[in-house]
């Protein structure tokens, strides 16, 4: 069965080609990063407009690397939210138009779902998912904890304020290291002192839930008291970037990891995945690598290529969903606020 995953929730255009649920044929990605470089964030306006641009290319490329053709599809799978509502209609009425002019079903997806199923798609899973795990998903709009049982998800907690992605982007920001700022203070932690600040964990009512606001403006206030300090230097500003990064990364993914292996106890869990953006950092990867071996817990990471934002991860989660028994209908709305369902 062919599935044609379509993916326009934010910055990214793309169209995909998957073979039963997890064997990828094509995943074509274009990003309109480089536009929004210049505003320090993504720009909703000009989000959706590249996606007006790109959703044709997009989807010609993902169906000739398949080597397929528009009949041999049997199934349309769009990203349904929750996302940029610009964004949201280009893929959706894509989505639709196709699956009505090629009389193949239509399925709505949850972009947050499909970012934990991206984890399954790998050698190893055997074409499946675990039958039960906890969710770790962390990305620059979502923080959250799950639990999957069979076809069940439950939100165990999620973030009161800043997503941890976001907090890496405003960090990155107050530093001066431009836009996205994961990827950035990943690479510049490995060359600072993680002692160097010390930032308060921020004390929360749900025991699986998150605050990235605080720390945040913990770094504000540290840069702007070292930079007035007399006498300082060029060489004194590259220091405090390292050591900021090492020091905020070090504390931002103790709070994921803690709380996911708190997770993983109270449901007798025995996997873990990790999906979403902020699955790419190399520290993340490495602690839960760590406490999950020490648990004896199956750990299953994203594979890097399917981290961010991608089509292929919408056609698994769709494909799923479709087993499943559920099916969309012509009326599908694209929401923003869309929720994980169960
Ligand atoms: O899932 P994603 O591609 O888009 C959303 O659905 O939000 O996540 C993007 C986020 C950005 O905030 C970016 O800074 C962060 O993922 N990110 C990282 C790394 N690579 C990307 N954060 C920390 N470390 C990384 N290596
Ligand atoms: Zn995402």
């Amino acid at each position: 069965m062919l599935t044609l995953g379509l993916e326009t929730s934010c910055d990214e255009t793309s169209a995909a080609v998957v073979e039963n649920g997890f064997k990828i044929r094509s995943n074509i990605i274009s990003s309109s990063l480089f536009k929004h470089q210049p505003f320090g964030g993504v720009v909703p306006e000009i989000a959706s407009r590249h996606s007006l641009e790109q959703v044709d290319f997009v989807f010609e490329q993902a169906l000739k690397q398949a080597g397929v053709k528009p009949a041999d599809l049997d199934l349309v799978a769009v990203t349904a939210g929750p996302g940029l509502i610009g964004s949201l209609l280009v893929g959706v009425c894509f989505g639709k138009a196709l699956s009505y002019r090629l009389k193949i079903p239509l399925m709505g997806v949850n972009h947050l779902e499909a970012h934990l199923s991206a984890c399954f798609m790998v050698p190893e899973s055997g074409a499946k998912r675990a039958a039960e795990f906890i969710g770790l998903l962390v990305s620059g709009g979502h923080t959250m904890i799950t639990h999957h049982r069979r076809k069940k998800i439950e939100v165990l907690g999620e973030t009161v304020d800043d997503a941890v992605g976001e907090a890496y982007d405003k960090v990155a920001k107050i530093l001066g290291l431009g836009f996205p700022g994961g990827p950035v203070l990943d690479r510049l932690a490995k060359e600072g002192n993680p002692d160097a600040v010390a930032f308060t964990k921020p004390k929360q009512k749900n025991r699986f839930g998150f605050s990235y606001s605080g720390i945040k403006t913990a770094v504000l206030y540290h840069v702007q008291k070292a930079r007035s300090r007399a006498g300082w230097n060029e060489q004194d500003e590259e220091q405090l970037r390292r050591d900021v990064a090492a020091s905020f990364q070090r504390h931002a993914i103790s709070w994921l990891v803690e709380k996911t292996m708190d997770a993983v106890q109270l449901k007798k869990a025995g996997h873990v995945a990790v999906g979403g953006g902020v699955s790419a950092n190399s520290h993340l990867r490495a602690r839960m690598a760590q406490e999950t071996a020490a648990a004896g817990v199956k750990l299953w990471l994203s594979p890097l290529p399917l981290s961010g934002d991608n089509a292929a991860m919408i056609a698994c989660r769709g494909w799923e969903c479709f087993q499943s028994g559920k099916k969309s209908s012509l009326n599908l709305a694209a929401n923003p606020n869309l929720k994980i369902s169960a």
